[in-house]
């Protein structure tokens, strides 16, 4: 899979003023490709990540999957691509506290029109693949903050996307924590799958094949030409 963003602008109104979080981004990602995306507070690094996974769409220009525009593509056409294709990984983990690590990756089932019958086998798999193999039982809440991410990359990959979103995945962990769950993302890579990381250090940069700059919503380094207008 490759996504392509062509011109892409988003412009959010705020309290009568205009924000240009994109300002016309040219880029592409593949699969097998580790992606890193770099840039201070603001400069549009989520906003990109939304775009590029069906979250939000675009004011202007486009973003392509296989050369097809995705948001031309319909609602229900967009839901499936993102619950589908694309698994999302966030810097506060988003997992219900109460519920078990296994509870936690079935989520995404919760919203598939229908649920693959091995739906838990998939589960305790894509928990072992993490290494929490032995916790697929235990409340979340009760999971150390590597752990808990752990379990967020598993429910990214259950349903086996063809991309993992990650919105600066280690800012809440420690320095070597977070180096074990960049190594999990690179491993994903190396799978095959696309990865995309959003974050602040540079030391992250290193592993990437491709680090792309972003800086008051442009691109200004990385962007392998891809698009260019
Ligand atoms: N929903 C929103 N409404 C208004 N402004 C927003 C919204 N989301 C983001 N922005 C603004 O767009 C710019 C880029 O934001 P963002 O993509 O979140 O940056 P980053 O992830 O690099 O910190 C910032 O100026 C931010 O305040
Ligand atoms: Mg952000």
């Amino acid at each position: 899979m490759k996504i392509t963003c062509r011109n892409v602008e988003k412009l959010y109104a705020l309290d009568g003023r205009t924000i240009r979080a994109l300002a016309g981004v040219s880029c592409e990602m593949r699969s097998g490709e580790l992606v890193v995306v770099m840039g201070r507070s603001g400069s549009g690094k989520t906003t990109l990540l939304n775009a590029v996974g069906g979250l939000d769409r675009p004011t202007a220009g486009s973003v392509l999957v296989d050369g097809e525009d995705l948001y031309a593509s319909g609602d229900r056409a967009l839901s499936r691509y993102r619950n589908e294709r694309i698994g999302f990984v966030f810097q506060s983990f988003h997992l219900s506290h109460d519920e078990t690590a296994l509870e936690n990756v079935l989520v995404p089932f919760l919203f598939a029109r229908r649920p693959p019958p091995d739906a838990a086998e998939r589960g305790r798999s894509a928990l072992a693949r993490v290494d929490l193999g032995d916790q697929v039982d235990q409340p979340a809440g009760t999971l150390s903050a590597g752990q808990k991410q752990r379990v967020a990359i598993a429910r990214a990959i259950v349903n086996e996307p063809e991309f993992v979103l990650a919105d600066e995945p280690t800012g809440n962990l420690d320095e070597s924590t977070g180096a074990d769950i960049v190594a999990l993302l690179v491993g994903l890579a190396r799978q095959g799958l696309g990865v995309v990381i959003v974050t602040h250090d540079p030391a992250i940069s290193q592993v990437a094949d491709r680090v792309l700059r972003i800086a008051d919503g442009r691109i200004v380094d990385g962007a392998d030409g891809a698009g260019a207008p």
